[in-house]
């Protein structure tokens, strides 16, 4: 049976956390299964931006293949490799880089966003520019049918889908397809102050955690800031413990719903029921990644063969695209 193409990327930006999981990676273990799945660390990408770095983005690298194989990635389902490791991205980015035009990267809204936000470092460079035009080699490489990320990559896509237009109108063929998005279920998870759950808002609760530690982070959670003593009644629905009760108790949640509403429930209580059950999910997966990182040559073994399969199929498409371009 064939099955379609499926690609995703994730960029080596630290240890994983939550909010990472759910956004994301906890779709590509499911998605596996189903697709025939390319998933890789996109470390050009970090590049991009933490250009002075090299050294961290190689650590990061391993560490975030780890997350991913604890978290259920499965080398033998899923095609897994760093994006270096396959130059045939660079390639095709340079090669696309000839057709795309300027206004199109100017005007891509996590350029902007991601420059002002990111002070104290040099981005008007050609690289940081050019990072979509990165990802739309990185999709087309393997002439991806399905791309899952998260909403924050819409516009990504939607770029990669013009120049794969454009491509096909220049070079007067159909040879690329264009890929289409699949959102996660999960977008957006609180953390423990409420906002967004993030690496740079030191709200996350990452897959390393300890126990005492996730207990510790849960305990002093935000909840309905309203909800200042016991006997306030509160509103689960503005509630950021409640929201990780969905995922983590959804046979439970009519009831703490209704126990928060008429406050004979406290918050403590409510937390109480959700500790336990985040440390059984994240513990075999902290323990596992631990394992993992003990023997590094299992990792760096497991990626090798990725690329090398990853190649295969990055190879096949570059020939073709310089044939159609006349430059084979
Ligand atoms: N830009 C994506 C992110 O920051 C990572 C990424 C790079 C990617 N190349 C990709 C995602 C290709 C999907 C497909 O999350």
């Amino acid at each position: 049976m064939v099955c379609p193409r499926l690609l995703s990327g994730i960029q080596p930006t630290g240890r994983m956390h939550l909010g990472n999981y759910f956004g994301a990676v906890h779709n590509w273990v499911k998605l596996q299964h189903e697709y025939e799945a390319f998933y890789f660390v996109a470390d050009l990408h970090a590049l991009t931006s933490a250009y002075e770095d090299g050294v961290n983005i190689r650590e990061s690298t391993l560490e975030v293949v780890a997350d991913l194989i604890a978290c259920g990635v499965d080398p033998k389902q899923a095609i897994l490799f760093v994006q270096s490791d396959v130059p045939e991205h660079s390639e095709l980015h340079l090669i696309f880089s000839m057709i795309t035009p300027l206004p199109w990267l100017e005007r891509v809204p996590t350029y902007k966003s991601k420059k002002d936000e990111i002070q104290g470092k040099d981005l008007n460079t050609y690289g940081f520019l050019g990072y979509p035009v990165l990802q739309a080699a990185d999709i087309m490489l393997y002439r991806s049918e399905i791309v899952p990320v998260g909403k924050d990559q819409s516009y990504h896509i939607e770029l990669t889908r013009e120049i794969v237009r454009r491509f096909n109108a220049l070079f007067k063929t159909d040879y690329f397809k264009e890929p289409a998005e699949k959102f996660t279920l999960f977008p957006q998870l609180p953390g423990t102050d409420g906002r967004k759950m993030s690496k740079s808002y030191g709200n996350a609760l990452f897959m390393s955690e300890s126990d005492k530690d996730i207990d510790q982070k849960l305990r002093t959670m935000f909840t309905d800031p309203a909800r200042l003593r016991r006997q306030d009644k509160g509103n689960p629905d503005i509630c950021p413990v409640f929201a990780l009760q969905g995922i983590f108790n959804p046979d439970l949640l009519l009831e703490l719903s209704e126990g928060c509403k008429s406050a004979s429930i406290g918050c403590v209580d409510c937390k109480k029921r959700l500790i336990p059950v985040v440390q059984s999910f994240i513990g075999p997966i902290r323990d596992k990644r631990e394992t993992l990182l003990k023997d590094k040559a299992v990792i760096i073994d497991i990626l090798q063969d990725g690329a090398r399969k990853a190649r295969q199929v990055a190879k096949e498409t570059l020939d073709a695209v310089k044939t159609i371009i006349k430059i084979n």
